[in-house]
């Protein structure tokens, strides 16, 4: 199927906008990747102390994924909306522009979800702004709700959305291998402090 191959194409290009990275440059501060964890995604830009640019990150990097999700949906089929999406996720997290080294694919993987079948995507989102509320990791928060979510997916009788997130879920686990190790040491910061 040639929408498929386009798919894979399309989304990883769309994945692969550094917008943490793209934002903090534009805004004279320098570049985020010398700064906190070294990540690129807006818990990182948070840490740079500018809320705004964080929440912009995060809109974009989700949108970005929803978008290639949605767009190939309506141009194609449903199954070539989750290529997309997937495709954006990997593009995210390994960007041909930064040497393969980018985010570590948790807005990306929301904006997927809430593209792909809502109800999962806002099941996820509470339940990693439970965990963040509750924990005050955002790394924690993300390591749960990426667990949950082909689970929600499942239940819901979405059996192509749970397979992507699953997939997706493994490659967030092991962008998070840092943060794992960080969580089990005691060492990983909480939302709002400025260190990693
Ligand atoms: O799960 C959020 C993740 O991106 C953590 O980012 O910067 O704390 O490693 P960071």
């Amino acid at each position: 199927d040639p929408w498929f191959a386009a798919a894979l194409v399309v989304g990883y290009v769309f994945g692969s906008i550094p917008f943490g990275l793209l934002l903090t440059r534009l805004a004279g501060l320098g570049d985020i990747r010398a700064v906190g964890s070294g990540n690129i995604g807006a818990t990182n830009v948070l840490r740079t102390g500018r809320k705004d640019l964080a929440l912009a990150t995060l809109i974009l990097d989700s949108g970005k994924a929803g978008f290639a999700c949605l767009l190939f949906a309506a141009l194609a089929s449903p199954t070539a909306g989750l290529i997309a999406g997937g495709a954006a996720f990997f593009g995210h997290c390994f960007p041909v522009w930064l040497k393969f080294q980018g985010g570590k694919g948790v807005a990306t993987f929301l904006g997927v979800l809430l593209a792909a079948f809502w109800p999962v995507g806002v099941l996820t989102c509470l339940v990693w702004l439970g965990m963040a509320l509750l924990m005050r990791m955002s790394s924690l928060a993300a390591l749960t709700a990426a667990l949950a979510a082909p689970l929600l997916a499942y239940a819901f009788g979405q059996e192509a959305v749970a397979v992507l997130a699953l997939f997706l879920a493994v490659l967030l686990y092991w962008r998070h291998k840092d943060n794992i190790g960080r969580i089990l040491s005691g060492d990983e910061p909480k939302i709002g402090a400025k260190k990693a």
